[in-house]
């Protein structure tokens, strides 16, 4: 199947399934749930759960068994953009095109809701490792690269070296690696512990350079990509004083890193046995996309 056909089945089926678990959350009062469905509804590309569920098609793990680690990584990547968007970290007024969080519901419930649906994602989380030893090493790999050494650190740093003009290149690959790196790591690899490690140091550099390429473009974007397909106020990173890779190697050069790093990605999909034509156009659509 073409690329594109086989992304809108993957995303389809995973909105499906991520609808009737906005529908079976009960909670009170009803403010908490608006406003963690408000998010997760608001669309988004699900680049998380769609590369997760291709890649345990290609090694044999099958779709269902890793549905629940999508479900989970979805929550976690939307809890972390409605945190990344409040007026003390990014203060971005728009997300997927609508209102932030924040700005619907407020601060203080906009907080509630991200600390809701990462709850949320643990609680899921460990029902999946009543499936088995791999399941909790999987449910083990999101955890880790979801805190203090993983997204949370990036985010950290991120913050940390607002403003920072002697902030280097590794600084800048210390925050690309944890905030988006290692949320796209926990998509590749997953499906490579529930197969009992097979390609698992391949699928775990591709998460890494998918991720760099990932918030590389994410960076160029906010200069010149266009709000109603980016669905995000643009230039903003100038704005707030962000050490992103247009900041430090300019905007052409980034435009050179992307072509690298897309080589890169394809030389480990060029290792990895099957049918790895989706692999290959991810890497396209992750170069060369405009939201
Ligand atoms: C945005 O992630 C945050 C970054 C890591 C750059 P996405 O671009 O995947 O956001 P959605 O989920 O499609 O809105
Ligand atoms: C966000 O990076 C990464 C996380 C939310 C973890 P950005 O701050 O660049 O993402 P956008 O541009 O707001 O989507
Ligand atoms: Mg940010
Ligand atoms: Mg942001
Ligand atoms: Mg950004």
């Amino acid at each position: 199947m073409q690329f594109d056909k086989l992304y809108e089945s993957y995303l389809s089926s995973f909105n499906e399934y991520l609808n009737k678990f906005c529908d079976n959350l009960n909670c009170r009062p009803k403010i908490l749930k608006d406003s963690l469905v408000y998010s997760l509804q608001l669309g988004g590309k699900r680049v998380r759960p769609v590369l997760m569920t291709a890649v345990a098609d290609i090694t044999g793990v099958g779709a269902e068994k890793v549905k629940n680690f999508a479900l989970a990584l979805e929550l976690i990547h939307t809890y972390s953009l409605i945190h990344d968007d409040l007026p003390d970290m990014d203060n971005d007024d728009f997300r997927r095109g609508k209102p932030s969080n924040h700005k619907v519901f407020g601060a203080g419930n906009a907080i509630l809701a991200g600390d809701g649906l990462l709850n949320t994602a643990y609680s899921v989380l460990f029902d999946e490792c009543f499936k088995g030893n791999e399941y909790v090493s999987a449910a083990k790999f999101i955890c880790d690269c979801a805190g203090v050494n993983g997204m949370i650190a990036g985010q950290s740093a991120d913050l940390l070296h607002e403003k920072d003009e002697g902030a280097d290149e590794d600084i800048l690959e210390f925050i690309y690696e944890n905030k988006t790196g290692k949320l796209i790591t926990a998509a590749t690899v997953v499906p490579a512990i529930l197969n009992g490690g097979r390609y698992y140091s391949e699928l775990k550099t591709l998460g890494k350079k998918l991720g760099f390429l990932f918030q590389l473009t994410d960076d160029v974007l906010d200069v010149e990509g266009n709000f109603d397909k980016l669905g995000k106020t643009l230039g903003k990173d100038e704005q707030e004083g962000k050490l992103t890779g247009v900041r430090l190697y300019g905007l052409d050069n980034c435009k050179l890193r992307i072509d690298v790093l897309g080589d890169d990605c394809i030389k480990i999909i060029d290792g990895i046995e099957g049918d790895t034509s989706f692999l290959y156009g991810f890497v396209n659509f992750v170069k060369t996309r405009l939201g």
